[in-house]
């Protein structure tokens, strides 16, 4: 039996499913629910807030009022969009890797798309013989590293497939698509969850399976893919997000195998991780974090700003210690209005360096007032 045919399975409690159909429908029972679409928070992202969102906004509830408007401007997987879309009319999702760009349109971007077709291209996905793959580039590069021989070709296969049939998809199906690739690579990939590096040890063959991601679509939504710095120059929201990278690790250079997956111009990859020429590297993981941190709130036109921040600087590990300090954040705020801030204890997504006995999350919410943001501004730069 295909995975179309038994989609609507589950929908059912395993109790009704036997009820409705006997015994013998246990299996297909348990296919249908492996099946089920991925969320957007099921997935391995270093950062990823889907954990705090309700603490999130929660205080935000509570220490905004009016507000229409909402910007993620770091969004990384897009756990906090993900609730803003619930809440607010506008939503901007900004990120600057090629892959979230495409996640962000397979989750939440209007456009049509034809679910049985998609269903049907997986079922054929899941129906290859990989005996019957070539090598290809995927293979080439990453087979026996981030991930077994037989399912990397499997992806390669898969995503070379996707490139050819571009033109017989809409842009919401090509990205549902990649989506699925990554959202089912991440499930079997050999490693602590980013690709700095993978496990040296031998992998064991899983079966890779393509499985749909949950799209959905929403017409307030905007999609950007730009430096956050650029970005805030041309837009204007009531809420601006931020979580920026705090320390030196690039998250270009964690996910680029994701990188290299979407823009699918296969460069040359160097060095035993594999890595393509670097791009899109973040000035907040740079010695710069700090006045970068200054020019985006200076420039930002928001009337409240709302920072996430954690205090993963105690660390023993120096990639992983904050580029910017707790005070230093809570300064340039100050600048702009008035600040409060929160903490919430919790513990992070992380590759086990890091000591995080005290680990506490932070979060700061400002209330703009423009006059006092322009006057202590501009007496920075005459300083
Ligand atoms: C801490 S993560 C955000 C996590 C996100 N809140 C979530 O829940 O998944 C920071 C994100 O900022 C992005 N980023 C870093 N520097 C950037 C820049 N200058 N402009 C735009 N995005 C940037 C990274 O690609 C990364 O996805």
């Amino acid at each position: 039996m295909k995975y179309t045919e038994i989609e609507d399975l589950d929908t059912f409690t395993l109790r009704e499913a036997v009820s409705t159909y006997g015994q013998e429908i246990l299996p297909l029972w348990k296919k249908a629910v492996y099946t089920k679409p991925y969320k957007l928070e099921n997935r391995r992202y270093i950062g990823c807030k889907a954990k705090l969102v309700d603490w999130i906004f929660d205080l935000i509830g509570k220490e905004t009022q009016n507000v229409q408007t909402f910007c993620d401007i770091f969004a990384g997987t897009g756990s906090v969009s993900n609730r803003a879309v619930n809440l607010y009319n506008n939503v901007i999702i900004n990120d600057f890797l090629y892959s979230n760009n495409v996640l962000y349109k397979a989750f939440f971007s209007t456009g049509d798309w034809n679910k049985e077709k998609i269903l049907n291209l997986l079922d054929a996905f899941n129906d290859v013989d990989v005996n019957s793959i070539k090598d290809n580039y995927f293979s080439d590069n990453y087979g026996n590293k981030y991930f077994d021989m037989a399912s990397a070709k499997l992806i390669g296969y898969i995503r070379d497939f996707i490139e050819d049939i571009k033109s017989t998809l809409t842009e919401k199906e090509y990205c549902i698509l990649i989506a699925s690739l990554i959202y089912s690579m991440d499930r079997i990939a050999n490693t602590l969850g980013h690709f700095d590096a993978y496990i040296k040890k031998e992998i064991k063959p899983s079966k890779f399976i393509m499985r749909l991601v949950d799209a959905k679509s929403f017409e307030g939504v905007t999609i950007y893919q730009e430096d956050a710095n650029k970005l805030a120059k041309k837009i204007h929201t009531d809420i601006v997000y931020m979580d920026p990278p705090y320390n030196s690790r690039q998250y270009s250079r964690f996910y680029h195998v994701y990188e290299v997956l979407v823009k699918w111009d296969k460069p040359k990859l160097k060095g035993v991780a594999r890595k393509p020429a670097e791009e899109n590297m973040s000035d907040y993981c740079r010695v710069k974090a700090l006045s970068a941190f200054t020019d985006l709130v200076e420039n930002i036109d928001a009337r409240y700003i709302v920072v996430s921040y954690n205090n993963t600087y105690k660390s023993k590990s120096s990639s992983s210690e904050n580029k910017i300090k707790l005070e230093q954040i809570e300064n340039v705020l100050n600048r702009c209005g008035t600040t409060k801030v929160f903490t919430h204890k919790y513990q992070a997504f992380n590759a086990g360096k890091t000591e995080f006995d005290d680990h506490k999350e932070y979060l700061f919410i400002t209330t703009v007032d423009n006059e006092k943001r322009s006057s202590s501004f501009s007496s920075i730069l005459c300083r």
